[in-house]
């Protein structure tokens, strides 16, 4: 069984002193707009994913007008205790530490105490261009495959260099060729693999995402996610290099996995534009439940699931749905907020699971 046991927050967002204790099954934060509900979810996300599930930039979880922020967890995995920390100092560079000990690599400790956040901000996965799904899709594949994350980190770093170089060349009129072909000798393998661990990733997520989908929805209609890559062009490598023209005039490199997306589908639709709001929303909670499923059995624990909001906008059936689900068990611990209290406190009733009410004021 795998847990939060306890977290402690000093100065983190609104927060500035504050300690609190998990039940290992369905923990229920309960309190007004505005409190801290959703600050506490990203506090857990920090300890799993050594990140805010909302701010890019970490200096904005600090509380405003304090020097640092220190963000702490207790977890109970396989038999052990561990504890983690992460905190950050203006200025300086962010510190994770297991068990008293810094992390040199924060890459080594992805994946290893690994949460699911459903949250309403999720929905700029539909709304939003494709950098935003390839991130989704990248920090999953990361989670499980320590592999491809380093192979996104080179090829990141490989197409930052080849797209400096483009621009150095056309303020100078001229390129040096064999500097442009060692880049592209080095992307081009990249590419591939990536290209690769991606389509795998999709076709083994769509199974339980599209039966997640027919569950929540009893099979009203029908989804999908189409990953959609420049590498699956046979001739990718040609593609490329023909492309160098192209990527001269524009400076930068105009194909490759940096470009790929993963459409989202209503029919044969966009979700996007096609989809009702109840549609989107439960297009993202199977999305995230088949996630769910994935970092489940690739590490034979079960995810930490962070409920945001979870009831708003859901329909009496799907939430009925949902709390089946989570009385089934196929949930571990359970961390979800609510600003109605009095709401969650009557659909959590009729599940016999342990529970804990959490208010904060
Ligand atoms: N760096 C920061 N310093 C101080 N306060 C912050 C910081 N970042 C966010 N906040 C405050 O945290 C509060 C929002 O907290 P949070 O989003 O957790 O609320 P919530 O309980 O989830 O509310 P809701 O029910 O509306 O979702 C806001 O008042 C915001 O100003
Ligand atoms: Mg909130």
């Amino acid at each position: 069984m795998f847990s939060l046991q306890s977290l402690t927050l000093h100065n983190f967002k609104n927060y500035e002193d504050f300690s609190v204790q998990f039940c290992p099954s369905i923990n229920c934060i309960v309190g007004a707009n505005g409190v801290g509900k959703t600050n506490m979810l990203d506090a857990v996300h920090y300890l799993s994913l050594t990140k805010s599930a909302f701010n890019s930039q970490d200096v904005h979880s600090i509380r405003h007008g304090e020097e640092l922020f220190v963000v702490s967890g207790k977890f109970h995995l396989a038999e052990k205790k561990h504890q983690i920390l992460c905190g950050l100092q203006q200025g300086q560079k962010k510190t994770l530490k297991i068990d008293q000990v810094p992390y040199q690599k924060f890459t080594e400790h992805i994946g290893l105490f690994p949460v699911v956040l459903i949250a309403p901000q999720d929905h700029t996965l539909i709304t939003e261009g494709s950098e935003e799904r390839r991130k989704f899709f990248d920090t999953i594949i990361s989670q499980i495959d320590q592999n491809y994350m380093l192979n996104l980190v080179q090829y990141n770093h490989y197409l930052k260099q080849r797209n400096a170089l483009l621009k150095q060349a056309k303020e100078r009129g001229t390129w040096d060729n064999d500097l442009l072909a060692t880049y592209d000798s080095l992307l081009l393998p990249l590419a591939q693999q990536i290209y690769e661990r991606r389509k795998i990733f999709t076709e083994s997520l769509l199974p339980a995402f599209l039966m997640h989908y027919q569950y929540l929805t009893e099979g009203a209609e029908q989804v999908h996610i189409r990953y959609e890559s420049d590498v699956e062009n046979a001739n990718f490598p040609r593609l490329f290099a023909d492309n160098l023209r192209k990527d001269f005039e524009l400076q930068r490199t105009t194909l490759g996995v940096h470009k790929d997306d993963f459409e989202f589908l209503l029919g044969d639709f966009p979700l996007k534009k096609f989809g009702s709001q109840g549609q989107q929303k439960s297009f993202l909670i199977a999305l995230k439940l088949a996630h769910f499923g994935i970092i489940q059995a690739q590490k034979g624990i079960k995810p930490i699931l962070l409920l945001d909001d979870i009831f708003d906008k859901l329909d009496d059936k799907r939430i009925a749905k949902l709390l089946a689900m989570v009385a089934r068990q196929d949930f571990g611990q359970i961390i979800l907020t609510d600003a109605r209290p009095e709401r969650s406190r009557q659909i959590l009733q009729e599940i016999e699971a342990e529970k804990q009410f959490i208010e904060l004021k």
